[in-house]
């Protein structure tokens, strides 16, 4: 067995995916990289896989398997054009290869809170996005929200000029990269799964992310502090593999379909709470969390917002005035 293949055989003999599937059930795996519970895409895939496999049964039956078991980020895409893996939720950062569209996500203070992240996704720009990549192999279904991301250091993290030297793990995304550069940190674009050996053995000094993901990846445990910048978002596009997609019988994607919107629905209303109950978590396991004022969240804001210019031309000026009128 090779390393990767004993560990899938370990999840399955835990129980974390459900029993086998039957002959003659469309079996659709379902491979993410985080946590299954406390963690908004988590609870999301969970509970899609229970609907489908409750209200499909004989049809269909969705295998979910969390925390990098059978892929991490910057393989699952590869994966699945290949026909290995049906479904993925990656990070908006971590399509680059495929669409420079998404880099409005990335950008630093582009949407001031979820509520609007989630407007700008639901109009018309938005919706137009999920099928961006489909001459590329890869359909999206439905956006699923994590939330804003914090920074976080093996030292106390107030000015930017805080960060100035420090290396940070970003997610694989030259706008992240750009952003990091921007405080006169050094950027090392490494995958999710790799992030805490990283932070643990000084490879990296911090990193970026929501506070389900440094709660559920016990970051903050070997970090100084985290402080709530706010800076970003972390969001996910849920794609599959279009050819697949298309080739299943039209009742089974109809079906497929409408309980994909309505997981979507439902937990996206839910994942602010369930990032707000992880940093509570954190603090209650003795995490240090830094508040900014008012001037400092300022300086951090000048520091990075240049950033916006380097990628207009990607992103498209409309879209970057889109969003600032769906903050106002
Ligand atoms: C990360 O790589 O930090 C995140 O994209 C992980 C995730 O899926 O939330």
């Amino acid at each position: 067995l090779t390393l990767a293949a004993s560990a899938i055989a370990l999840t399955v003999s835990m129980g974390t995916a459900q029993a086998a599937c039957d002959d003659g059930e469309i079996v659709i795996k379902f491979s993410h990289v985080t946590n299954a519970d406390k963690h908004p895409k988590g609870i999301a895939a969970s509970l899609l896989e229970q609907r489908v496999n409750d209200e499909m049964n004989g049809k269909a039956c969705m295998e979910v398997f969390p925390n990098s078991t059978l892929y991490n980020d910057n393989q699952v895409l590869e994966a699945m054009l290949q026909g290995d893996v049906q479904m993925a939720a990656p990070s908006l950062s971590k399509f680059e290869a495929f669409t420079k569209k998404f880099r409005i996500f990335d950008l630093p203070f582009m949407f001031k809170n979820m509520d609007a992240v989630d407007a700008f996704q639901q109009s018309e720009t938005g919706q137009a996005m999920k099928e961006t990549m489909t001459r590329r192999g890869l359909l999206g279904l439905a956006f699923w929200h994590n939330g804003l991301k914090q920074f976080s250091a093996n030292q106390p993290l107030e000015l930017p000029t805080d960060a100035a030297g420090l290396k940070f793990r970003v997610q694989t995304s030259d706008v992240l990269v750009a952003q990091m550069e921007a405080i006169g940190a050094s950027p090392q674009p490494m995958a999710f799964s790799e992030v805490y050996g990283a932070l643990q053995t000084g490879v990296v000094d911090g990193q970026e992310n929501t506070w389900s993901n440094i709660y559920g990846k016990k970051f903050f445990e070997v970090q100084d502090g985290v402080t709530e910048t706010n800076h970003g978002i972390i969001d996910y596009l849920v794609v599959t593999n279009v050819d697949w997609w298309e080739g299943l019988p039209g009742d089974v994607r109809d079906q497929l379909a409408t309980i994909m919107d309505e997981v979507s629905k439902t937990r996206n209303g839910e994942a602010f709470a369930v990032n707000e109950a992880a940093k509570q978590s954190i603090i209650e396991a003795g995490g240090v969390v830094r508040q900014l004022t008012g001037e400092q969240r300022e300086a951090w804001v000048a520091a990075m917002k240049p950033v916006w210019s380097q990628f207009e031309g990607d992103v498209g000026a409309e879209n970057i005035a889109a969003a600032q009128d769906i903050n106002a």
